[in-house]
């Protein structure tokens, strides 16, 4: 798969360890920065680049960090089209996919050690939608639409 991996300074150490694990799992990697974890940087510069990759269709999925996880994964909603979803477990990793089609996983390089974050990875790359839940997406698209009119 063609896979979207940004980072700001504060999930930069985990975007290295994700990289090598999915280029070696056979994916295809585009890294969009950030590059180094001491020069600070704002995550939504990184979140909206993840963001665009995925809504365009040049990347099947994003991959997106900081140090919680969790704005980087607020920005990135702001897109349209993407359903990031921070997650800190095997379970919400493939739930995020199963009932909420999540496209852009979000992690927390200072939350979630290394090998829970690769564990995650694989196990949201794994799981497949799951149908029944998709009348609720479409709540969410309408969302989104019906936003850009008001
Ligand atoms: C950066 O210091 C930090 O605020 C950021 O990585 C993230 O945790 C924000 O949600």
């Amino acid at each position: 798969m063609k896979i979207a991996v940004a980072a700001d300074h504060g999930g930069y150490p985990l975007k290295a360890e994700i990289m090598t694990h999915l280029s070696a799992e056979g994916h295809e990697v585009t890294d969009l920065g950030c590059n180094s974890a001491t020069e600070s940087v704002d995550y939504p510069d990184y979140a909206v680049l993840v963001a665009r990759a995925v809504v365009s269709g040049s990347a099947d999925f994003g991959i997106a960090l900081c140090g919680t996880g969790i704005g980087i994964s607020i920005a990135a909603n702001k897109i349209s089209g993407v359903r990031a979803a921070l997650v800190h477990d095997l379970t919400t990793a493939r739930l995020a996919r199963e009932h909420n089609n999540a496209n852009v996983l979000c992690l927390g390089a200072r939350t979630t050690d290394s090998a829970l974050a690769l564990a995650c990875v694989d196990a949201f790359l794994k799981a497949q939608p799951e149908a029944r839940h998709q009348a609720r997406l479409d709540k969410i698209t309408a969302l989104e639409q019906s936003a850009l009119q008001e």
